[in-house]
C-alpha cells in the first residue's frame, strides 16, 4: 500500500504517536486497560446468561439442553472442557458442573447432557423443571480434561460410563469435523442399551471414520444383544487394542466406573501417567475412601462456627461446602471436585478430612486453607469464610 494511502487510514495518527511514546518511553499498557477487559470480557467471563433454546430427550433418564448467549457469541473451548451452572433451587444457592457435549468449533451454543440422578437436586431440576426460553447463569468453560499434543498419544483411549460420555462426545466431534490426525478408541459402559446415550450418533460416526472405533459394552444385554457385554475388563480392552504402547487412557464416569477400570489399565501395565482421569463430583461413600479414619462413623456430626458467629451441624459424611450451601451460605464453586480450589475456606481449628489426593497448594496447607467441596468434618471446626 502506498504511504499517502497508509496516512489516511483511521487511527493512522494515533498509532504513529504511540509507536512514537513506545520507542521514547516504554509499552504504555494502561492506555489498552479497556481494549484488554474487553478481550478478557470475551474469553473468560465471570459470569453468562445462557438461554436454554432446544431441549432434546436422549434417554430416558437423559436430556440434552442446548444453551446460547443472547446478542453475543460464547467464549471458545476445548473439548473435554465443562461449565458450571449456578441455581437458587428452594432458595438454596448453589452449583453443578457440566461437561460441554457439543463440537468446540462453533461458539454459538454450549450442548449439556443431564442424566438424572436419584433424588439429585440440580439433575432433576434441570430435566423436569427447566422449558426452552428459560435463562441459566453459568460460568465460562473450565477445566484441563482435554487432549495436549504435548503430553497425549496420538491415539486415545476413552473409558466412559453413563453420563461420562459428554466430554468424549466433544472431543469425537472435533476429530471428524477437523479431520485431526488422531485416533479414538470409545469403551462405553452402560447397564442396558436403552441407557446408552447417543448410540445411533456414534455408531453412525464410527461407520463413516476410520479413526473413531466405538465399542458399546452392556452389563445386562438383552438376548438378541451381539456386542460385547460385562464390564470394560482389561481382556475387553486388550482384545480391542492388541497394543497398548503409544496410548493414552482418558476416563469419565461415575465413582464405581474408576473402582473398576483403573485396577484394569494398571494389569495391563498402563503406567499412571497415562491416564487422565476427569472427576465427577465428591465421592459417594467418603467414609469408605482410603485415609478415612475409621475412629468416624458416616453418621458422627460435628459443628461448625463460621467467622467467630452462626454454629451449624456438620455431618461427617457430606462435603463442607454442601452443608454451608443447605445452610444458606454461598461458596463460590466450579469443579465441585477439589480441582479448582474455589472453594477454599480457613479452618481455624479442628480438622477435616482432604483424600491425599486433593492438589492443596503448599502455601494454602501451610495457612489452613482446605478445599470446602471435598473436605469433610472429622472433628468440631472453627472456619474462616
Ligand atoms: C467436571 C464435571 C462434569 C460433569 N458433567 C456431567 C455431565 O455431562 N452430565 C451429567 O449428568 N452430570 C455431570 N456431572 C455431574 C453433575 O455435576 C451433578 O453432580 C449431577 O447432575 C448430580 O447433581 P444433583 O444435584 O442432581 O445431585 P445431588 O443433589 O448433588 O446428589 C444427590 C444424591 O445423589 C448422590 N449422587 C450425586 N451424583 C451422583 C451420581 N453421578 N451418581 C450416583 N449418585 C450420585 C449424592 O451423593 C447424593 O446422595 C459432572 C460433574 C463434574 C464434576
Ligand atoms: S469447587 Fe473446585 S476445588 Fe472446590
Amino acid at each position: 500500500m502506498k504511504q499517502e494511502v497508509i496516512e489516511k487510514l483511521d487511527g493512522y495518527d494515533e498509532i504513529i504517536e504511540s509507536i512514537e511514546y513506545a520507542r521514547k518511553d516504554g509499552s504504555d499498557f494502561s492506555t489498552e486497560k479497556e481494549k484488554v477487559a474487553a478481550y478478557i470480557e470475551i474469553l473468560h467471563p465471570g459470569r453468562l446468561n445462557l438461554h436454554v433454546k432446544k431441549i432434546v430427550p436422549e434417554t430416558h433418564t437423559t436430556k440434552t439442553l442446548r444453551l446460547a448467549a443472547q446478542g453475543r457469541d460464547l467464549p471458545p473451548f476445548q473439548a473435554g472442557q465443562y461449565i458450571t451452572l449456578y441455581f437458587d433451587i428452594n432458595k438454596i444457592k448453589t452449583s453443578r458442573p457440566y461437561s460441554i457435549s457439543s463440537s468446540p468449533n462453533q461458539t454459538e451454543y454450549y450442548d449439556i447432557t443431564v442424566r438424572r440422578v436419584e433424588n439429585g437436586l440440580v439433575s432433576n431440576f434441570l430435566l423436569d423443571d427447566i422449558k426452552e426460553g428459560d435463562v441459566i447463569e453459568s460460568s465460562g468453560p473450565f477445566g484441563t480434561f482435554h487432549y495436549n499434543p504435548i503430553i497425549h498419544d496420538k491415539t486415545m483411549v476413552c473409558l466412559a460410563g453413563g453420563s461420562g460420555i459428554t466430554p468424549f462426545m466433544s472431543m469425537i466431534h472435533d476429530i471428524v469435523e477437523r479431520d485431526l490426525d488422531r485416533n479414538l478408541y470409545l469403551f462405553y459402559g452402560n447397564k442396558t442399551l436403552d441407557d446408552v446415550i447417543m448410540h445411533d450418533q456414534l455408531t453412525r460416526i464410527s461407520n463413516q471414520h476410520n479413526r473413531i472405533n466405538y465399542i458399546p459394552v452392556i452389563e445386562n444385554p438383552a438376548d438378541s444383544y451381539t456386542g460385547k457385554t460385562g464390564f470394560i475388563t482389561s481382556k475387553l480392552i486388550k482384545d480391542e487394542l492388541v497394543d497398548i504402547n503409544k496410548k493414552s487412557f482418558f476416563i469419565c464416569g461415575p465413582q464405581a466406573m474408576y473402582n473398576f477400570c483403573l485396577p484394569e489399565l494398571h494389569k495391563l501395565g498402563v503406567s499412571e501417567k497415562k491416564i487422565r482421569k476427569e472427576m465427577y463430583g465428591a465421592p459417594l461413600n467418603i467414609w469408605e475412601y482410603p485415609g478415612w479414619p475409621p475412629q468416624i462413623t458416616k453418621d458422627d456430626v460435628f459443628t461448625v462456627k463460621i467467622n467467630g458467629g452462626i454454629d451449624i451441624e456438620l455431618p461427617a459424611c457430606r462435603p463442607l461446602l454442601e452443608t454451608l450451601e443447605q445452610n444458606r451460605i454461598t461458596i463460590h464453586a466450579l469443579c465441585r471436585s477439589g480441582e479448582c480450589s474455589m472453594c477454599r475456606v480457613k479452618v481455624l481449628s479442628g480438622k477435616v478430612f482432604q483424600p491425599a489426593d486433593v492438589p492443596v497448594r503448599a502455601s494454602d496447607r501451610q495457612f489452613g486453607y482446605v478445599h470446602s467441596c471435598m473436605s469433610y468434618p472429622i472433628e468440631n471446626l472453627e472456619i474462616m469464610l
